[in-house]
């Protein structure tokens, strides 16, 4: 536990936050995973905002872009994962998600080349490929569930690129996994829950279901490579040839990786992408827009890599749509060490920090009014008046997402190759949101009827 506040003559009290008195009024004593409780610290306490946490930590909560930067970048070192990301190594073991340093340095250079720009030209077939073999299977003119399709295209397009397999028969498995893993978040944020888990208990059980099964899928899809002879230049022949100075790596460290890549690789752009295809069938005047610079652009062929740089509104209206529903909503960190922000904040060690993506990108100083969504505030000119981390979908500093080009990507494939040939419409025009829930990520909290039809241009 952290020590609190050690008396010293010198040191500043605590940045202001809500008492616990009040917490246990409002009901938020538990929340410390709702966006609702975050952003009403914001709007009560301000640029910084501190509190005691129902397990006795100290935690600090970031709302300026400058304190995150350097909560991401400048003081990294001071940190460890934050407590979600290392519960979650029960599931992904020492992938580059959960893993520190040195082994995550390491890992991350390994892996780095599978994300270079090089390979995207080959990435984007395959994106547009399976994005294609997707529409085929939609109805001429009636309606998907965008959530699931957006689940299954993701899955499909990383185990692709990346582990050069198709895990479209073993879709069900991974939603199924997901969403163990989803409901076992609240437990794992109790405390004790560390001593808890060693017990058939709760999503105890569940979680063991789920794991067996994803184990047994990857390490299938090991052997399967290890059997053909040739181990091949994508991220898991890559993984597999590597060597240091303890030899091989064994294939249990490369099934760490090989899941960490699937599963944050597919459930952030799976979501990502559906918060998109529900905006373009909201704002249909935005969605004619996109769909006129696809036909300037690519004519009648389909989309590629190389068309990305003439696609940019469709990029802006990406990114708009991650800044209205981030899907990776907050990072968090964990203090090795007593020390000094710059901004004057003692952080003691074992606090635990926090930034979150749904507070700031609906900052109003940075976002005038934040809830309208308009691709617009993506222009390189509006780009400019803003500090860099007003938006910061995938993180930053050492740990920034790994997959941010490969999820801009996919995003602007995906979106090229459905809008070029379909239109998009609500079953509900009046709807103004989609409703969300935050787990460890922000997923839509139900289906997400779309209405598809031909493109008639
Ligand atoms: C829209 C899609 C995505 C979003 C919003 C997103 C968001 C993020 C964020 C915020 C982090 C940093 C977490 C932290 O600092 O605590 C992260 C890390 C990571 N992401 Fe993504 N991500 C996306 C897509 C992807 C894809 C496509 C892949 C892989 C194919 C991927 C793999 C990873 C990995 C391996 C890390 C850990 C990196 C490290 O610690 O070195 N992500 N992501």
């Amino acid at each position: 536990m952290a020590p609190e506040n050690p008396a010293s003559p010198t040191r500043k009290p605590w940045p202001p936050g809500p008492s616990v008195p009040r917490r246990i009024l409002d009901g938020s004593l538990f929340a410390i995973d709702s966006p609702a409780f975050y952003k009403q610290n914001a709007a009560h306490f301000g640029d910084v905002v501190s509190f005691r946490t129902p397990n006795g930590f100290r935690q600090f909560q970031f709302n300026d872009p400058k304190r995150i930067e350097d909560m991401l970048v400048r003081d990294a070192p001071h940190h460890l994962r934050g407590v979600v990301l290392r519960r979650a190594r029960g599931i992904l073991g020492d992938g580059l998600l959960t893993s520190e340093e040195p082994l995550h340095l390491r890992q991350r250079r390994l892996a780095a080349p599978a994300f270079h720009r090089t390979r995207i030209a080959g990435y984007g077939r395959e994106i547009v490929r399976l994005t294609q073999e997707m529409t085929a299977a939609w109805p001429t003119s009636g309606g998907i569930e965008a959530h699931a399709e957006m689940v299954r295209l993701t899955l499909r397009i990383t185990s692709r690129c990346l582990l050069g397999s198709d895990v479209h028969a073993s879709i069900q498995t991974f939603v199924d996994s997901m969403a163990t893993f989803n409901d076992y978040l609240p437990f794992a944020l109790l405390p004790g829950a560390a001593f808890l888990e060693r017990f058939p208990i709760g999503p105890m059980p569940g979680m063991k279901r789920a794991l067996k099964a994803l184990d047994d899928l990857i390490f299938g899809i090991i052997a399967q490579r290890r059997a053909s002879g040739i181990l091949g230049d994508d991220l898991l022949g890559m993984l597999m040839e590597a060597t240091d100075e303890s030899g091989q790596m064994n294939d249990r460290q490369v099934r760490d990786e090989a899941l960490t890549i699937l599963l944050a690789g597919h459930e952030t752009t799976a979501n990502a992408l559906t918060f998109c295809l529900w905006l373009a069938a909201k704002h249909t005047t935005h969605q004619q827009h996109l769909a006129e610079v696809i036909k300037d652009v690519c004519g009648d062929r389909p989309p590629e890599a190389a068309d990305f740089p003439n696609l940019k509104p469709l990029e802006m209206f990406f990114a708009e749509s991650m800044r209205l529903y981030p899907p990776a909503w907050v990072v968090a960190r964990t203090a090795t060490q007593d020390y000094t922000m710059r901004t004057g904040e003692f952080i003691p060690k074992g606090a635990h920090l926090i930034a979150s993506q749904l507070v700031v990108h609906h900052d109003e100083r940075w976002w005038p009014n934040p809830t309208h969504f308009d691709p617009l505030r993506f222009t390189d000119e509006a780009k400019a008046t803003r500090p860099k981390f007003a938006y910061f979908p995938f993180g930053g500093g050492a740990r920034y997402c790994i997959g941010e080009g490969f999820a801009w990507t996919e995003g602007v494939l995906m979106l090229a190759t459905v809008l070029q040939h379909h239109r998009l419409t609500l079953p509900d025009p009046t709807q103004q949101t989609v409703p969300i829930t935050p787990k460890f990520t922000i997923r839509p909290t139900r289906e997400v009827p779309i209405l598809v039809e031909p493109r008639a241009h």
